[in-house]
């Protein structure tokens, strides 16, 4: 690849006092460039695909990679989740086997015999949440990003994978480290051994001690049958662990704040709960938080939208882009929870890749949601919005920290 050109860089900031909106470039290139070449923050340079129809077509595209180390596939700020042979980095066939071993806890029919527990957690952190407000006062604010947001979906995966909730802040404080833009290559590779470390632990732990959940099976069913090796169990758990939390958690503090700021969309829906999974989908698809996201590269010569992608070239997939294209979402950047076609959004990404939490996820964020609009029908920032703290220095977007009152 010729990596003496430099392009446009990739675009990475929301404009100026539009939080929610992808960077503007994208909605030029959808219409100028819809393929072209983007200088990445190492200085390498990759394809940039903005528009839905071609990203929808490269990553249904079996002569794209998932391979960290296929030749091109552009690494650059690279979320870390899974390294190399991690499930979301291995291509067919590899793909699937790996794949069916993991699919049966993340069926719809599973997530909604989990639904109960999850309402749990989100009734005892909106208890302790009312209890925080109630020790500070009147004027008291509460970060809803601590209190909510981060601890749900941890407490949710940690019970699946069956890792002790006592390690949840360990847990945060790694995966904030692993993904984050601002750290060191040093910090994050610290960050990633240190993980590495405890699954270990916890992996070996299984062996004497199974119990009801996902490593424990692995482990015992899938390790001991000589399907997986102990690395592939506890990379596939480092997966889990990042994939499934701060995702969503920055999904729950974005679709609060939305809320907060469309009280004509939250009246309706508290006044008719069944309008929430209508709005989640909106949600995902108005944020897409993984904004410059799915990866590839080309094993072969392709041609996507026009333009020859060649063999050991690199594709960045803008999914944000993506879902706010006016060919597939007409009026793109307004947010209407009634909007039809919302749940062809590709936040979850596409083809065999596509996300396997999908169901966690879409339960977490109706329950947190509804649950916040029944508890606390006052909701409403403690800060005025300019002083929100975005996410824009990291890999999934999202707010740092949420400050509201009621
Ligand atoms: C709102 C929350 C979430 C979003 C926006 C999201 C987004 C994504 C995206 C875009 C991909 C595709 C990556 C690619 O093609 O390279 C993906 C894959 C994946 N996600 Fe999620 N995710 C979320 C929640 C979760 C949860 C809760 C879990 C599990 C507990 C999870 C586990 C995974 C796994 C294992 C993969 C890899 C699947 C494969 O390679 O076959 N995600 N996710």
């Amino acid at each position: 690849m010729d990596t003496s050109q430099t392009y446009e860089p990739l675009p990475a900031e929301p404009p100026p006092g539009c939080p929610f909106s992808p960077p503007h470039a994208y909605t030029r290139l959808r219409v100028e460039h819809p393929v072209t070449r983007v200088t990445m923050p190492d200085g390498s340079w990759a394809w940039l695909l903005t528009r839905y129809a071609d990203i929808r077509s490269a990553l249904a595209d079996p002569r794209f990679s998932s391979d960290v180390n296929a030749p091109g596939y552009p690494r650059s700020g690279m979320v870390t989740a899974g390294e190399g042979g991690s499930l979301i980095r291995t291509d067919p066939p590899e793909h699937g086997r790996r794949r069916r071993m993991l699919t049966r806890p993340f069926t719809l029919k599973s997530v909604s015999a989990l639904r109960p527990r999850i309402q749990r957690i989100t009734d005892r952190l909106c208890d302790e949440m009312a209890d925080r407000r109630q020790q500070d006062g009147p004027d008291g604010s509460v970060d809803l990003v601590r209190s909510l947001a981060l601890p749900l979906p941890s407490l949710v995966i940690s019970l699946l994978l069956g890792v002790p909730y006592e390690d949840r802040a360990l847990f945060q404080s790694i995966t904030a480290t692993v993904l984050s833009r601002v750290n060191t290559e040093a910090e994050r590779t610290a960050a990633r051994e240190e993980l590495r470390a405890y699954l270990a632990r916890l992996v070996a732990g299984k062996e004497e001690n199974p119990g009801d959940d996902i490593l424990s099976e692995l482990v015992h069913d899938r390790m001991g049958g000589g399907e997986l090796t102990r690395e592939e169990v506890r990379g596939t758990a480092t997966l889990l662990l990042i994939a499934g939390h701060e995702t969503t958690a920055n999904m729950i503090g974005l679709g609060a704040l939305t809320l907060i700021r469309h009280p004509r969309a939250t009246a309706e829906l508290r006044a008719d709960p069944t309008l929430m999974p209508g709005a989640v989908e909106e949600l995902l698809r108005f944020h897409s938080i993984t904004r410059s996201g799915p990866r590839r590269a080309a094993t072969a010569d392709v041609e996507v939208g026009g333009r020859l992608i060649k063999a050991g070239e690199g594709i960045v997939c803008a999914v944000a882009s993506a879902n706010r294209d006016p060919g597939q979402f007409p009026d793109g950047d307004t947010f209407d929870i009634r909007r039809r076609n919302a749940q062809h959004h590709i936040a979850f990404g596409y083809g065999v890749h596509q996300c396997l939490g999908q169901s966690l996820a879409r339960a977490e964020l109706e329950i947190a949601l509804n649950t916040l609009l029944a508890r606390f029908p006052e909701l409403r920032l403690a800060v005025d919005f300019a002083d929100v703290p975005f996410r824009s220095d990291m890999l999934v977007y999202g707010c740092h920290a949420l400050p509201v009152t009621w």
